[in-house]
Order: C-alpha cells, then structure tokens, then sequence
C-alpha cells in the first residue's frame, strides 16, 4: 500500500477532499461522457430517427467530443498536479480487508475513498478505455472495411448500458442520499466538513484509530 495522505485542514472544520486537478478530471470527464451520451443516444435509438437527416451532424458532434476528451485529459495530467493524481490512484488501487468485507455487506472503517468509490473509479477508467478503443474501430472500420470487427458496435452499446446503471447510482449518492451528498462540497469547491469525513471516512481522518 502506498502513503495515504493526512487529511488537510481548509478552514476551521472542514477538510481539503479533492485538489482542483482532480476536480477538473472529473468534470472534464463527466461533460464529455454526458456530450458523448446524448449524442451517442440519438445514433442508437430509432425513436430518434426524426434526427435521422442529422445523423451525420451527430455522428461528427460524438466524434469530436471524444477527440476533444483525450486531448483534455491528456492536457490536464500535462500541465496539471500529477501527483495529487498518482497518490489517489495508489489510494484507489490499494483494495484491502476492510474493502473487501464493506463490498460484501459487511460493517468496515473506509479510508479517503470507501469501497464502493474505488471500483467506481476502476470501472470508469475502464469504460473510457473500452469506449476509445471499441469507438476508434468503429470510425475505421467506416473507412478501410478490413479493420471492421464485429464486436465493436455490442461492445460499444453494451458498455453504454453498463455506465449508465453505474451512472445512476453515483447520482443517487453525491445528489440525493442524505448521509453522502455532502460529498458535492468536495468535487466542486474541494473541502468537506470533518465531522462529516470522520462519519463516512474514519480511516483517513483518524488515521490511528
Ligand atoms: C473515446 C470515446 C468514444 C469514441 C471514439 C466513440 C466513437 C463512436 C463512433 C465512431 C461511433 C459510430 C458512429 C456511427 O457510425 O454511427 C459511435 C457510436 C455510438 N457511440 Fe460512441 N464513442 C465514444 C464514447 C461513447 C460514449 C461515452 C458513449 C455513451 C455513454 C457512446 C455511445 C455511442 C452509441 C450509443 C453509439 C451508437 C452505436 C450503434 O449504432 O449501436 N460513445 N461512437
Ligand atoms: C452531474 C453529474 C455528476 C455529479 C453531481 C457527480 C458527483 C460526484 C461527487 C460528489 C464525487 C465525489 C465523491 C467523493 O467524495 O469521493 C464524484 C466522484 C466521482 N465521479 Fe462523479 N459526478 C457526476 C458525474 C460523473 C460522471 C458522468 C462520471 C463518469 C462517467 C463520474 C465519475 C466519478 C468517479 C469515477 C468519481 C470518483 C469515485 C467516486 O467517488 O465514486 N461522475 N462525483
């Protein structure tokens, strides 16, 4: 396991939760999922295919978007603060006993980021990879018919339908469950409130207990 790093104290009583380079990760990363979606939808769905005159409109809207998505993500680990990045990912990686036992139901201490926020940050880094990967194949497949593979399109949807589902519940907890929304605070100005962060995340503000 890596150092897990202290809770920061921001003002009296709250707590630095996410520095702003991790905070334009995930807003970056969220806008372009949410273009990518809607945009992504209309090309799915036949309900849609009022649309279907600009299908070409919308198809080149999805392809930018993910273009302009790598070329920020890449911009943002570039100029900004990598390792702020690479102590959570340790963080994030680091799946221990208390892990495992909270992620099968049971009663665990959760350091800086519970169970439940780990696999949601491994699955979303997954997902992006496949979604690039299943997505590039698909514009080139478009134009030299030897790179067209099968997979791509099922793999693409179904990765879609499995963000989705993943999606709703992250919404459920950081807007509306009453003992995790607070956690808004932290992705959009960066701190949290202690006795809130030593309620949901014991390990990482009493580290020695
Ligand atoms: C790097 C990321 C991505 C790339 C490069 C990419 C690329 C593409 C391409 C080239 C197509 C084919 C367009 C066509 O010929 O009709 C496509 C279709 C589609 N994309 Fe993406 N995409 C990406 C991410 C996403 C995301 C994040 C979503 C949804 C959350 C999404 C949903 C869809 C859907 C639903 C279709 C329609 C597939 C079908 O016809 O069944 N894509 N994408
Ligand atoms: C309006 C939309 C969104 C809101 C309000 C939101 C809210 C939040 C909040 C409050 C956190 C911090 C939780 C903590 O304290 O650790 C967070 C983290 C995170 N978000 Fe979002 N988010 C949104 C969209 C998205 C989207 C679209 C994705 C991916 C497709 C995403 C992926 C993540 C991941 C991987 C984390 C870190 C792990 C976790 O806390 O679950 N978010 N988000």
């Amino acid at each position: 396991m890596g150092p897990v790093p202290e809770a920061v104290t921001t003002r009296p009583g709250y707590v630095r939760r996410f520095t702003v380079t991790e905070r334009i990760v995930h807003w970056t990363h969220a806008t372009a999922f949410f273009a990518l979606l809607a945009t992504g939808l209309v090309l799915y769905l036949p309900s849609l295919s009022v649309w279907i005159s600009r299908r070409n409109l919308v198809k080149n809207i999805h392809i930018w978007t993910a273009v302009a998505w790598a070329v920020a993500l890449v911009a943002v680990f570039v100029v900004g603060n990598r390792r702020a990045l690479r102590d959570s990912w340790r963080e994030v990686e680091a799946l221990d006993r208390d892990d495992r036992r909270w992620l099968v139901g049971g009663k665990a201490k959760q350091g800086r980021f519970n169970a439940g926020q780990k696999v949601n940050v491994i699955l979303t880094v997954a997902f992006a990879v496949l979604f690039a990967v299943s997505g590039f194949f698909l514009w080139l497949g478009e134009r030299n018919t030897t790179y067209r593979l099968d997979g791509a399109v099922p793999l693409h949807d179904a990765l879609m339908f499995a963000s989705l589902l993943l999606l709703v519940g992250h919404l459920y907890l950081a807007v509306i469950h009453p003992s995790t929304r607070h956690a808004l605070r932290g992705i959009t100005r960066g701190d949290v409130r202690e006795d809130w962060a030593k309620k949901q995340h014991s390990k990482w503000v009493n580290p020695d207990q």
